[in-house]
């Protein structure tokens, strides 16, 4: 199987969480040349990366850059959105405004529509209206796939059946899968589902965002959000072995720790979707293309991530 690593743009509008400042998108351009050139072929967005006065900005600066793509790259790669089920969109219409509104700001650009999170928890009925609303749109001619994010394992099979009976598939499904991610054991059952179905897993936050690539042996202080700022002093010391295991792989293959913790999504065969914003780190993570874990490398992450006693916050969406 091929090898796939997709680009997250949470940061590409994000101010709170990733202090996204407009003085920088000539960085995130060449983060999107470098990508075309590396081959990666999945771009992940969602019409709530940048909200209030940056409104959907991750969405428009990648229609922005789509313009000025060559039609014959353009065709190489997916571009994959994710619809907010907000309380006020609601039954099988509740979507249309908003599919619009990303088609427009993708530049007519748009292969992959997933629900951003399931409502199973709180108003189960919603998200079956939104689905409805995906499947009469691609009646209607358009083309893209249906994808879901935060779903578990029980609801995940429902919604395949549920859209088995309007005769669509399941195109992907999206979940925080990292050597960090909490509730690892019921990831793996949402994984098995997919492998069963033959659906696309694809991994968010795969580097669980940015601590698995702090150096355990470096004291760095980066600019970072208020927010990420405390996350990072948080994680440090719990995190530590785990990091000081990703740094000896590294180190023995003289690769980054970021390869390392993003290769362990790829061996078991998910498609990370790693947050990039600086054409560096385009270049680094391209080199994942290039090698794999072995069996040994993959049972030592496994375990030391098993007793590593923090994990990354839950998703308070994701269904059970
Ligand atoms: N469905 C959902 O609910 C959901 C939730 C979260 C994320 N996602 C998707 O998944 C994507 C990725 O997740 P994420 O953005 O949360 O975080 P992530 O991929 O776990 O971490 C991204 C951060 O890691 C650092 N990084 C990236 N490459 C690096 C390298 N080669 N060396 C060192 N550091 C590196 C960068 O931080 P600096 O730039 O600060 O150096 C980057 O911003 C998102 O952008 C989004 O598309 C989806």
């Amino acid at each position: 199987m091929k090898k796939r690593i997709g680009i997250g743009t949470w940061s590409w509008g994000n101010k709170l969480f990733w202090n996204y400042k407009s003085a920088n998108d000539d960085d995130l351009r060449e983060t999107y040349n470098e990508t075309l050139q590396r081959g990666f072929d999945l771009i992940d967005t969602a019409d709530s990366y940048g909200t209030g006065k940056l409104q959907g900005r991750s969405e428009s600066l990648i229609g922005k850059f789509l313009k000025e793509t060559p039609s014959a790259q353009k065709k190489r790669i997916q571009v994959a959105t994710k619809l907010a089920p907000y309380p006020w969109r609601i039954g099988e219409k509740g979507f249309n405004k908003p599919f619009f509104k990303s088609l427009e700001r993708l530049n007519n650009k748009l292969d992959i529509v997933q629900l951003h999170w399931s409502t199973a928890k709180y108003n189960p009925w919603q998200e079956l209206g939104l689905l409805n609303n995906l499947c009469d749109l691609k009646d209607q001619g358009f083309d893209f796939k249906i994808g879901l994010s935060n779903i578990g394992p029980q609801r995940l099979t429902k919604l395949i059946n549920f859209l088995a009976k309007r005769e669509k598939s399941l195109n992907s499904v999206q979940i925080q899968f990292s050597l960090l991610a909490p509730d690892l054991k019921k990831q793996y059952q949402v994984k098995k589902i997919c492998e069963e179905n033959n659906i696309d897993l694809f991994a968010y936050s795969p580097l669980s965002f940015g601590i698995l690539c702090i150096d355990p042996d470096k004291e760095e202080k980066k600019e970072n959000s208020f927010i990420r700022n405390a996350l990072f002093e948080n994680f440090k010391k719990p995190t530590y072995e785990l990091r000081r295991c990703l740094k000896k792989i590294a180190n023995q293959r003289s690769v980054s720790q970021a390869q390392v913790a993003i290769n362990w999504c790829c061996y078991q065969g998910t498609i990370p979707l790693v947050g990039m914003r600086k054409k560096s780190q385009v270049i680094d993570v391209s080199n994942v293309f290039k090698w794999n874990l072995n069996k040994d490398e993959f049972t030592i992450l496994q375990d030391i991530s098993k007793n590593c006693l923090k994990k990354m916050p839950k998703n308070p969406f994701s269904s059970i």
